[in-house]
C-alpha cells in the first residue's frame, strides 16, 4: 500500500467515499467543484491501483491545519490505512512548518492513539468554522475537536 497525492482520475473515488460516510452523517459532504479546486490537498492510499482510503490538509492558519475528508474503503477498514493516512498528514504538515493539526471528529479513539488530544471548540479560530456553514448539524456540532503539536521552531540560536 502506496500513500500517493492525489490525481484528477482519483476523484470519482473520493467523492464516492465522502459521500458513503457523508449520508451517515460522519463527514462533511463536498461537491465535485470542491474536491476539483481541493485537489493538490488531497492523498490516497494505493494498493496496486485501487483507492482504498483519502485524506485532506487544509491550512486554516499561520500555525494551524486541519485534517478533513479522512475515509477508509469500508472494505479496508482495520489494516491501518486511516493511520497511514493521518501519519502522511502529520509529515506534510510537519514540512510546511506548521505547529498544530487538527481534526473535528466523532473517532477520538482513532485521533487518540495517534496522539491527539481533546481541546475546546471555543477556543479555535473563527475561519475553521467557515465551511461548515452548510452542514445540516449546524448550529449544534456534535464533533468533537482534536488537536496535535507537529512542528516547533527551534530556538534561534545566539
Ligand atoms: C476512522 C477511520 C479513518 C479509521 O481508519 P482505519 O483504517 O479503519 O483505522 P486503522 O486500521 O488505521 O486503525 C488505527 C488504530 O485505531 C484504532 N481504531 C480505528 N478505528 C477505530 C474506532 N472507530 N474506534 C476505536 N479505535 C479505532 C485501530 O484499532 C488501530 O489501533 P492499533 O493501532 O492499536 O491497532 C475509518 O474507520 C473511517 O473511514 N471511518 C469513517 C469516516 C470517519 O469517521 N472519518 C474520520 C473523520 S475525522
Amino acid at each position: 500500500m502506496n500513500i500517493r497525492k492525489a490525481v484528477m482520475s482519483d476523484c470519482e473515488t473520493i467523492y464516492q467515499l465522502i459521500k458513503h460516510y457523508a449520508l451517515e452523517g460522519k463527514l462533511l459532504s463536498r461537491t465535485y467543484t470542491s474536491i476539483y479546486e481541493n485537489l493538490q490537498n488531497f492523498y490516497v492510499a494505493d494498493d496496486g491501483g485501487k483507492v482504498t482510503g483519502i485524506a485532506s490538509l487544509h491550512i486554516l492558519d499561520k500555525d494551524l491545519a486541519e485534517i478533513r475528508s479522512l475515509a477508509v474503503d469500508p472494505e479496508y477498514k482495520g489494516k491501518g490505512i486511516g493511520k497511514e493516512l493521518v501519519k502522511k498528514i502529520i509529515t506534510e504538515t510537519n514540512r510546511l512548518q506548521i505547529e498544530n493539526l487538527i481534526a473535528l471528529t466523532y473517532q477520538i479513539e482513532f485521533f487518540s492513539k495517534l496522539g491527539f488530544h481533546i481541546v475546546d471548540k471555543q477556543s479555535l479560530p473563527q475561519k475553521m468554522w467557515k465551511d461548515c456553514i452548510n452542514c445540516p448539524k449546524l448550529p449544534s456540532c456534535d464533533e468533537t475537536a482534536m488537536l496535535k503539536k507537529v512542528w516547533q521552531q527551534e530556538l534561534i540560536k545566539k
